[in-house]
């Protein structure tokens, strides 16, 4: 497995895969590995000939008072993990390699950058658009993988995909869940063992959405004031929001129907966690 730390570097062995008409994937990360980015490297080596993951904790989808600082580095151990996974290159710039001083361009998908987390997260997606744009255009993959976790992270690039005419199919993984079924997040990480129990009500809130609509509930207003009153049962928790919208579009569904999204993002203490499922 071979560290590519610049742009150069990067584009040599991009355009090398090229020339020989091997197909490239590419897994963009921020690093702090876990089983869900995992299971999106697998299924990149499964269907890649070279198979690059990119790790790079990108400052401009952070807010000013999220945890850009804190966020998880373990470099070596994300390394020895990929080494496991027989991933050919691991892209690892530097902020000044991403962003030379006076770098100005974004890439903003208007509207669906305002949805979900983009409501309490203002600038959030257009940071993760620009980087994901530029790690495009860097790596050149075939097809990229993004975990379904962040399903609006997911909708914003396909969006961007589709827009700017990126030749790159877009791969969404499922959600990996710990056994009692936590969603898997590097932010799990900074979650107390209080904490990590108190947690489980974001799963347990969207398991009694899912319950009702089983039983024919389709009011969306009904089914989220259900949820809603299944978080409320754990104080230590705030909600950010429940939702439940349209896949592609994140706009807000009247009628809950097959395929549309329910969406949830709750804070713990300091952390804030996600999660999604997609009614059946
Ligand atoms: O999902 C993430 O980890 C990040 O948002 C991504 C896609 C790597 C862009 O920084």
């Amino acid at each position: 497995m071979q560290i590519c730390t610049t742009i150069s570097e990067m584009r040599t062995v991009s355009g090398a895969t090229r020339s020989t008409g091997k197909s490239a994937g590419l897994v963009p990360t921020m690093g702090a590995l876990h089983e869900g980015h995992l299971s999106l490297v697998r299924a990149a080596r499964a269907k890649c000939d070279v198979l690059v993951v990119s790790i790079f904790v990108n400052p401009t989808q952070f807010g000013p008072n999220e945890d850009l600082t804190k966020y998880p580095r373990p470099f070596t151990r994300d390394c020895e993990l990929l080494r496991n996974e027989k991933v050919d290159f691991v892209f690892a710039p530097t902020v000044e390699e991403m962003y030379p001083p006076g770098a100005a361009t974004f890439v903003n998908v208007q509207n669906l950058s305002d949805r979900l987390c983009g409501k309490s997260r203002p600038g959030h997606f257009r940071g993760v658009t620009t980087v994901v744009s530029k790690l495009f255009n860097i790596v050149s993959p075939d097809v990229a993988f993004f975990g379904q976790k962040d399903a609006a992270q997911v909708a914003v690039i396909r969006a961007m995909v589709r827009d700017l005419n990126f030749p790159v199919e877009i791969v969404a993984g499922p959600i990996v869940r710990e056994p009692d079924g936590l969603a898997m997040s590097s932010r799990n990480a900074y979650l107390t063992p209080q904490q990590r129990n108190q947690a489980l009500v974001l799963s347990r809130t969207l398991s009694r959405v899912r319950e009702l609509y089983d039983l024919g509930e389709r009011d969306s207003e009904h089914l989220i004031g259900a949820g809603k009153r299944t978080f409320e049962r754990e104080p230590a928790a705030r909600l950010d929001y429940l939702e439940i919208v349209h896949l592609d579009t994140l706009a807000p569904l009247e009628d809950s129907k097959s395929g549309a999204l329910v969406a949830i993002a709750g804070v713990l203490g300091t952390t804030r966690l996600i999660d999604n499922i997609v009614l059946p």
